[in-house]
């Protein structure tokens, strides 16, 4: 398995925030974290990148536990966007995205050809080749997350662990990601895993999901099978249903929102 995990449990002092989170993928697959605010989601990824220490459990990359892999091997392999990154606000996009290909590059070699070749492309593929001069305070909330989805593209690892990497951008923007997404998961057999809120874009671009209810997995299957399971609704206490909007889709959740629909008369 390209990425897996099993029994994974971490605690926060004595807050259980996962619980036994099982996980397992195979090079070139992707996986959406789905779940409610604080279902243990992020908690998920970071210790999938092995930068929370479980109280149980471990997880393992091509079969060697990371816990016992240097920082940079790991770097090299394994590439997390946090849900809220941080840097210093004067640091430029193309700083930012250079420093993704640090693990590659060390302290005393300089940038090769290809180095500069994959700033290049990551720059390009989030459509900020034109950012590169600016700093992180002279950018939208968007522009910003594209910068740090470029910073993660840049240092071309197999594994992509993506923290809601598309909840600051407009729409043309989340399709554009999900699609780069997508193809790096078919072209370049990426193994991604991403925790994602929009249930329909999970189902469209997702091989399977894991949907985290209070820090238990309570599902983990193919988009088809959450439709028929009827845990969407209950889980996030909403109304709606499945419907199939083209033959060959995956199912699409229609969220009821008629209470807000109606106008004064
Ligand atoms: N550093 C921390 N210290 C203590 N508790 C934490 C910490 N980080 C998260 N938690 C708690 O752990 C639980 C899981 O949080 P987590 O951030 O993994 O949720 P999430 O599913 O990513 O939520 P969201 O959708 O809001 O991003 C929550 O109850 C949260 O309050
Ligand atoms: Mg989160």
């Amino acid at each position: 398995m390209a990425l897996s995990c099993s029994r994974l449990s971490v605690a926060y002092g004595r807050r259980k925030a996962l619980s036994d989170f099982d996980l397992s993928l195979g090079r070139g697959e992707i996986r959406a974290l789905i779940g409610p605010n604080g279902s243990g989601k992020s908690t998920a990824l970071q210790a999938l990148a092995g930068l929370i220490r479980p109280s149980a459990g471990h997880a393992e990359i091509d079969g060697r536990p990371i816990g016992s892999m240097p920082r940079r091997e790991i770097a090299r392999r394994l590439a997390f966007l946090p849900q809220q990154p941080s840097a210093p606000d004067e640091m430029r996009v193309g700083q930012l995205v250079r420093q993704g290909r640090f693990a590659h590059v060390g302290l005393f070699r300089s940038y090769a050809a290809h180095d500069e070749d994959a700033i290049r492309w990551a720059l390009d593929s989030t459509g900020l080749t034109d950012f590169a001069d600016r700093s992180l305070r002279e950018l939208s909330g968007g522009e910003r997350q594209r910068a740090w989805i470029s910073a993660a593209l840049a240092q071309e690892a197999q594994i992509l662990l993506l923290d809601e990497p598309t909840s600051y951008l407009d729409i043309g923007y989340q399709i554009e990601v999900l699609d780069l997404i997508h193809r790096l998961s078919r072209e370049k057999g990426v193994t991604i895993v991403l925790a994602i809120h929009d249930i329909n874009q999970a189902m469209s671009i997702c091989d399977r999901i894991s949907l985290l209810e209070k820090g238990d997995l309570i599902f983990d299957g193919e988009p088809k099978a959450l439709a028929e399971s009827g845990l969407i609704e209950k889980v996030f206490r909403v109304k709606g249903r499945f419907v199939q909007i083209a033959p060959h889709a995956p199912p699409h959740f229609d969220v009821e929102l008629a209470r807000w629909t109606s106008h004064p008369a």
